[in-house]
């Protein structure tokens, strides 16, 4: 089946979004999971190249006193001009839309010299979401066989629903052993998953790499993340997607262990603040999960 857009899910997120709950004061834990540093800030550069970035780095990331750049994910993804094919990972091959490894690693280097550390969008959850193809390394592929990296064992089939895709997000096993939208669910509580998903987080740090930033980490119970990030060489900043929603067994806050985790009550607390709600409910939004108020 073909994925057609990740964004329908994005859109049913925010729907669900409610008031984030009451304050609780969590000033050392803010700190605590904060990026390090005296420079804070991430600006994200979504779907840039590789080489825009490390020019925009020099340029201007740097000069105008950001910290952090986050990258889209660096490894072979299914062909595409769509955004989300980046989300669709065929091998751990640096070569994607956005440039290859020297390009990757100029990158790297360009932003450290300008002051800003790289983080990168990294995939754990899944691989393909496609029956087959030849991926933007030119590496073949099917839905449950990537040549020399994975097998059908290194995939849940969960058997829960037709088609094996995650439909009841109130049933915890679902959403961490069923597929994310056809994605291919790595087995990620086995003991190979977990030395090749590692295995690739190393090779991002060997290349200077300082950030992770776990897409569909709700997807993944926390400790097997925790399992992984054990494995690593050097431990990188961690942020971790876990939109949260309303009634969901689910929650952020399984996930502060392992690092920051994104919080998508904030976007939705401050808009609607702007829009008609009043600004001085904002003080609410000092919860432990609100690092971007820091
Ligand atoms: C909140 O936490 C900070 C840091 O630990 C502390 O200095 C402050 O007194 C606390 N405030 C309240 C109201 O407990
Ligand atoms: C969804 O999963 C929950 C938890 O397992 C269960 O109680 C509920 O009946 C399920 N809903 C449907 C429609 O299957």
């Amino acid at each position: 089946m073909l994925l057609p857009t990740l964004l329908p899910l994005l859109a049913w997120a925010v729907q669900n979004a409610m008031a984030i709950p009451a304050p609780t004061n969590s000033t050392a834990q803010l700190s605590a999971r904060a990026p390090s540093g005296s420079k804070t800030v991430i600006i994200q550069m979504f779907e840039w190249n590789w080489n825009s970035i490390a020019s925009e780095c020099t340029n201007f990331i740097g000069p105008n006193g950001y910290g952090y750049v986050q990258v889209s994910p660096p490894q072979e993804h299914i062909q595409g001009s769509q955004w989300w094919t980046d989300y669709q990972p065929v091998s751990y091959i640096l070569t994607s839309k956005r440039g290859n490894q020297d390009q990757f690693q100029s990158m790297v280097n360009a932003c450290h010299a300008a002051g800003v550390n790289v983080i990168a969008d990294t995939l754990f959850n899944h691989m393909a979401g496609v029956d087959s193809g030849t991926g933007s390394a030119g590496s073949s592929f099917t839905h449950y066989n990537y040549p020399g990296i994975y097998q059908n064992q290194d995939f849940h089939h969960c058997g829960l629903e037709p088609g094996d895709d995650i439909v009841n997000y109130s049933n915890r096993v679902e959403v961490q052993t069923c597929e994310l939208v056809n994605l291919a669910d790595l087995a990620t509580d086995t003991d190979y998953v977990r030395g090749v998903l590692a295995g690739y987080g190393n090779k991002l740090l060997s290349l200077g790499v300082d950030g992770f930033r776990l897409d569909a980490a709700k997807h993944m119970p926390a400790g097997d993340i925790a399992n992984i990030l054990s494995r690593l060489s050097r431990r990188p900043y961690i942020t971790q997607e876990v939109i949260w929603g309303s009634g969901e067994p689910i929650q952020p806050s399984e996930y502060v262990g392992n690092g920051d985790v994104q919080e998508f009550r904030y976007t939705t607390t401050v808009r609607d603040a702007f829009l008609g709600g009043g600004i001085s409910g904002l003080h609410v939004v000092v919860s432990p999960l609100c690092v971007a108020l820091v």
